[in-house]
Formats: C-alpha cells, structure tokens, sequence
C-alpha cells in the first residue's frame, strides 16, 4: 500500500482556472491525480536527460513498398538486443506499416537506436514515447 501524504499548494486563481481546464480537456477526475501525473512526467523527463537507464516505446511509420527497407530496420534491431524488449507491428494501409519498438535500458543507446531507425529512406515519422522505469 503507498504512502499517501496529503499536501496543499497555494496557486494564482488564473493559474488555477487553466489547469481546470486542461483537467477537463484530459478527462481527469480529480487535481490530485492530474498533478501526480505531472510530476511523474517531470521525473520521468529528468530521467531522461540525466542519462542512465529508462524505458520507452519508439514509434515508427515507414514505407512498406520500399525495397528491403524492413529487413534493414530489423537488422537495425538485431544489434541492439540489450535493449529492444518487444516489437508490435501494424499493417496500417496497402503501402504504410506502423511499428512500436518498447525498449529499456540506457537513454544513450535507446535515442541512438531511434536516429538510427529514422534516418532510414523511407521511415517517414519516428516518435520516442519518453516514460521512466519506476
Ligand atoms: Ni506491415
């Protein structure tokens, strides 16, 4: 069970009244969720740019017709076996596939790992979803 703490913060009511905003707009329930959500976004962004070790999904689209573009993006993967856990692939349409690449381990090695990928011919968005290991 955590070890829930009750805190109060002081806030400008304007300040107040656009996070309101953006709870609704995000579907929140309640502050206390929306604000620890914040803060572990903050911790998992501090993570990230410290280094070390974290985890995340690289997100790919790519362009399926390209000559032997998929093998290459396996290949990709296959040198880097330390830190690529799972792979999801979709078929979006006749001529794009869109792949989730979850990996975990050191920061350094995992945006090497997307430059890599997206420097690709061919791989037309590349996104790295940032999130922390705890
Ligand atoms: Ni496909």
């Amino acid at each position: 069970m955590s070890d829930l703490v009750r805190c109060g913060v002081s806030i400008e009511r304007n300040l107040l009244e656009e996070f309101d905003t953006f709870l609704e707009e995000k579907s929140y329930s309640n502050r206390s969720e929306a604000i620890r959500d914040l803060i572990r976004k903050n911790i998992a962004v501090r993570q990230w740019e410290e280094g070390g070790d974290a985890a995340g999904g690289i997100v790919l689209v790519y362009d399926h017709e390209k000559r032997e573009l998929s093998e290459t993006l396996v290949d990709i993967q296959h040198h880097c076996l330390d830190i690529v856990v799972s792979n999801l692939h979709v078929h979006l349409s006749e001529h794009h596939c869109l792949e989730v690449i979850v990996v975990k381990g050191g920061v350094e090695k995992i945006e090497k790992l997307a430059n890599e990928l997206q420097s690709q011919k061919g791989v037309y968005h590349c996104a790295v979803a940032r999130v922390a290991t705890g």
